[in-house]
């Protein structure tokens, strides 16, 4: 039983105590129902106070237990919450830390509520896919306000007890605590006083109206079709929340039940709660303990000022960690400091950073040409070119000056860090850290695992993530790491595809329809397509037999290397970036096909969809069976936060798992079939030949 029962005096005390957040698991919900039924039994009992332990009030619902028969096991929170309402003794919740989704809706099943101030008040449901399920959009409309509610449920966004407590006329709060330590206290003196308040009061039988009805509820509908493409949940919370307006309680409350049943079955609620849990689940490296000692980051240090040293430096500028950028050249210095400082300069002419917060973040930031200075980092990022007689030139520098215990990170994005560790005499403090463009926004952060690289200095680099906003995902040691890796087989794909047939606006089109935010080939303009161009170059000594489709190397040829050169994939008219369809490229495509006699043939969008897609699944999964990644959910959120890949689809992995891995295996078949692809790529990968012939997931 996670709920402990305590007597202070006439006033019975229950406690939720299910950690972390006391989600209201089966146990915990047995728990109250327990305390709640033997208060009510104890004559010597005069009022109730529930409260949470730990960490929260409640975190709501437990999200563990989504799908599973014990979700709804008895007493589900309905039965919980209507125990609560017709006790006979008063109940009052005493609310500090987090009171979210069904732990927000317990408290609003209470006769009062007491508040500590800095509690975080949510319904952060939609978050999830779903709305909330157990009387929140009938009864937080009751005590805040149509507007207020209906805008808490729409965004999820937790806010603070203190600022609730100032609405005007809200009754969600009928007292708010001096503090939290003297939270319980105060919650059972409040209890005591209304001993003997009959009736009791209940947030059910509160007037619920909005004076302008039908023309408020249509305007946050078009507001919410907006916001929410892809994402049917936040419409059904206005239409719950309308419910509440129209008619009695419990046919709101009914509304809202039919709507969270048909949320929770959705796909898109599937991939949400799989991400909810992938983000936490990547923090977490299998062999790394949680209690592993952690190095202490109190400075870093930048090698390389170009593209990617601005940006990562940025990253730490903006955590308040001292940074000092090293380069080869002052020219070089002072075109990354000016680069930074324009960036923030943006920020703050939209509003998005106070010009104090810049100026303290420029006064972290200094520069040198000389590695002496760098001596006593607690942790240096090389970001140089991607060379290996460039990175071990620095290396074997680094590993002359830098102080011990020092952790030495690369930025690498394909060269092989067991190799570069090998560059020092200290490979157990290195590793990668793998950071994308532009630094400073993209939330990914791959952490490349050497061979020998040091648990403390896994722990350590993992926990620096966090403290810098990134989602740091652990990736083993392998040409291209997770993402690169799987994105070479995508880019193949998109390639074969113009050979077969397809035009680059067709591929863009019908997987940015799919969700996708770039196709390829406008990334590939973007980003640059001579990037790729070298890594080609590079990979056909390393990997001769691999075949790709030659047009990206013409285009090349041509110069088009994307928007930078005004030409590449599309065509782009100076100072903008709308890629315009190029007839010069159609026609070089067309060309290409005539000397291969190819005879172009019209390719569904869906094929197009499939054939890139799947490629990212089979060599996910062949990256799961090599160890490169831990969990096929830690690809995922590789996906979802590096390459724009659709968060309702829950990345590519979990996307295969709700197609079904069966019809993934079809498909490639399918796909081996065509003699203009590579057959032994679509090879199923063998993890996931046995899965799909199991009838099992990748998650
Ligand atoms: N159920 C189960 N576990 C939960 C949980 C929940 N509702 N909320 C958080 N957790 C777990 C996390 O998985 C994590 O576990 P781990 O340590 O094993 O990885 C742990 O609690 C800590 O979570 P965070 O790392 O997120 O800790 P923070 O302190 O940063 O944040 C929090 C705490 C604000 C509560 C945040 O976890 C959060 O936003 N949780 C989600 C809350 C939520 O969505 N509640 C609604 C649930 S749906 C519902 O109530 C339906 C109802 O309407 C019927
Ligand atoms: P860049 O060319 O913009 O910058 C490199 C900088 O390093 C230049 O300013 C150069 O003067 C400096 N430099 C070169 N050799 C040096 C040395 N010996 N000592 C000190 N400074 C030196 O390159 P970019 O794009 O910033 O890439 C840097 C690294 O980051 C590469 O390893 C690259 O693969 C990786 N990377 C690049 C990404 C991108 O999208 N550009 C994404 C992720 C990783």
């Amino acid at each position: 039983m996670t709920a402990e029962y305590k007597l202070h005096g006439d006033v019975a005390v229950i406690t939720m105590n299910n950690p972390p957040v006391n989600g209201l698991g089966y146990a915990t919900r047995v728990g109250l129902a327990n305390g709640l039924d033997r208060a009510n039994g104890d004559n010597s009992v005069k009022a109730i106070v529930i409260t949470g332990a730990g960490k929260a009030f409640s975190g709501g619902a437990d999200i563990n237990e989504f799908g599973s028969p014990k979700a709804s096991a008895e007493p589900n929170l309905h039965s919980v919450i209507r125990m609560v309402e017709s006790s006979d003794k008063p109940v009052v919740a005493a609310i500090h830390s987090v009171a979210m989704g069904g732990g927000l809706e317990l408290s609003l099943g209470c006769h009062y509520r007491i508040a500590a101030p800095g509690a975080s008040i949510a319904l952060p449901e939609v978050k999830l896919g779903i709305l909330p399920g157990a009387g929140g959009t009938q009864r937080l409309p009751r005590v805040l306000g149509v507007e207020t509610a209906l805008n808490m449920i729409v965004s999820g966004e937790p806010v603070k007890s203190e600022l609730l407590a100032q609405l005007p006329g809200q009754k969600l709060f009928d007292r708010m605590a001096a503090s939290q330590a003297s939270l319980l206290e105060e919650a059972i003196a409040f209890a005591r006083s209304v001993a003997d308040a009959r009736p009791l009061p209940l947030v059910r039988n509160l007037p619920c109206k909005h004076p302008q009805g039908d023309a408020y509820f249509q305007f946050a509908r078009n507001m919410v079709k907006g916001m929410a493409k892809n994402f049917p949940a936040p419409a059904k919370c206005v239409d719950a929340v309308e419910a509440s307006t129209q008619g009695r309680f419990e046919d709101g409350l009914a509304r809202e039940r039919e709507l969270f049943v048909y949320l929770v079955q959705t796909p898109e609620s599937a991939a949400l709660r799989h991400v909810f849990f992938a983000e936490r689940a990547a923090s977490k490296i299998p062999d790394v303990p949680a209690d592993t000692p952690q190095r202490e980051i109190k400075s870093v240090a930048v090698i390389g000022a170009g593209t990617m040293g601005g940006g990562i430096s940025m990253n730490f500028l903006n955590a308040g960690i001292p940074v000092t950028v090293l380069e080869m050249k002052q020219e070089a210095l002072d075109r990354g400091v000016a680069t930074i400082r324009k960036n923030y300069e943006a920020q703050v002419k939209k509003g998005k950073l106070k010009s104090d917060k810049y100026d303290q973040r420029m006064s972290l930031l200094s520069t040198t040409l000389d590695y002496k200075e760098l001596k006593d980092a607690d942790l240096v990022i090389e970001a140089v070119f991607e060379e290996m007689g460039v990175k071990q030139k620095v290396f074997e520098t680094l590993d002359a000056v830098m102080k011990p215990g020092a952790i030495l990170a690369s930025n690498t994005s394909t060269l092989d860090v067991n190799k570069i560790a090998s560059f020092t005499k200290r490979p157990q403090d290195v590793v990668g850290m793998h950071f994308f463009s532009p630094a400073n926004v993209m939330k990914l952060l791959e952490v490349v695992r050497g061979a020998k690289t040091g648990k403390d200095v896994l722990a350590t680099v993992m926990s620096l993530a966090k403290k810098i906003k990134k989602t740091a995902v652990v990736s083993g040691v392998c040409d291209g790491f997770i993402g690169n890796r799987m994105i070479e087989q995508y880019g193949r794909q998109a390639g074969f595809l113009l050979d077969e047939g397809a035009t680059p606006q067709q591929v863009d089109k019908a997987i940015e329809k799919f969700g996708f935010a770039m196709g390829p080939f406008r990334m590939g303009d973007l980003a640059g397509n001579d990037i790729g161009w070298a890594i080609r170059k590079r990979r056909a000594v390393e990997h001769p037999n691999m075949l790709y489709s030659r047009t990206a190397d013409k285009l090349c040829e041509l110069g088009r290397f994307g928007q930078k050169t005004g030409a590449g994939w599309y065509d782009y008219q100076s100072g903008k970036r709308d890629a315009i369809p190029s007839q010069l490229v159609v026609k070089m495509i067309e060309d290409h096909r005539k000397e291969l006699g190819i005879t172009p043939r019209k390719i569904a969008d869906e094929e197009i969809v499939q054939r890139l897609v799947f490629a990212l699944v089979n060599e996910g999964a062949r990256i799961l069976e090599d160890g490169i990644a831990s969990r096929a959910s830690d690809i995922d959120m590789v996906y979802l936060t590096g390459y724009g890949f659709p968060l309702y689809r829950g990345g590519p992995m979990l996307y295969a798992d709700q197609v079904g891995l069966f019809n993934v295996v079809q498909a490639m078949k399918r796909f081996q079939r065509n003699p203009r692809d590579d057959a032994k790529f679509w090879e199923p990968a063998p993890l996931l030949a046995r899965l799909a012939a199991e009838g099992k997931t990748f998650n």
